[in-house]
């Protein structure tokens, strides 16, 4: 079975356009076969850029989304709070995706191929993920887990997960590392907060 994080050389391809409104903004996103939620904004995804924006009033800021996909997330951030973002995936049709998202919706950033942090390089205010579950734990736990080389001093990470994919548990396994806040439940879906010690 193919995953939507595998890269088939021989997968068709159906462009099609996606909206998403923000008090009045209206955001475009171009979405094909074979990457995440592609016929509509995933509810987790968009429960998580809800309750960011609740949170974070500061701009100017630099933030990473790891597994980007065709880019909303980071894009929406990016554009409501003013802010440069850096993306990965390793799906590169994902990638292709959120590179004519990025160009469309005129942000401040960019989009690369790296399998968790295998090519990132900086230091962000945030890291913010929806995580590929399906790819595993041991993976999830790695994009979690390692976020905090990658954060400035006080940085956060930002990530949501449902309730029956294990939110608790994964909550249990990073807290040697970050004080987790579950910050808002919705439809069985957590949206997580987590605090370098
Ligand atoms: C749940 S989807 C979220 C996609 C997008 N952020 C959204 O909200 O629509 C998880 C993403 O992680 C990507 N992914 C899977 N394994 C990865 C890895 N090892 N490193 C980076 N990204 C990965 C998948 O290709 C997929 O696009």
């Amino acid at each position: 079975m193919e995953h939507y994080f595998t890269n088939s050389q021989n997968l068709r391809s159906e462009i099609r356009s996606i909206s998403y409104e923000n008090k009045g903004q209206v955001f475009t996103f171009f979405s094909d076969l074979g990457v995440f939620s592609k016929d509509k904004i995933d509810f987790g995804s968009r429960l998580l850029v809800d309750t960011i924006l609740e949170n974070e009033k500061r701009k100017n800021l630099e933030f990473l989304d790891v597994g980007c996909g065709y880019g909303f997330i980071g894009i929406t951030l990016s554009l409501i709070l003013d802010s440069c973002v850096e993306m990965v995936d390793v799906n590169k049709r994902a990638l292709h995706l959120c590179e004519r998202n990025i160009k469309e919706n005129k942000i401040k950033g960019k989009c690369y191929l790296s399998n968790v942090y295998e090519n990132v390089e900086g230091k962000y205010d945030f890291i913010v993920t929806n995580p590929p579950i399906r790819a595993g734990k041991a993976v999830v736990l790695e994009i979690l887990l390692e976020a905090r080389n990658y954060l400035k001093k006080d940085g956060v990470l930002w990530f949501v997960v449902r309730k029956d994919q294990g939110a608790k548990s994964l909550i249990k396994n990073i807290e040697t590392v970050y004080n987790c806040e579950i910050v808002k439940k919705e439809k069985g879906f957590y949206v997580i907060l987590a605090k370098m010690h």
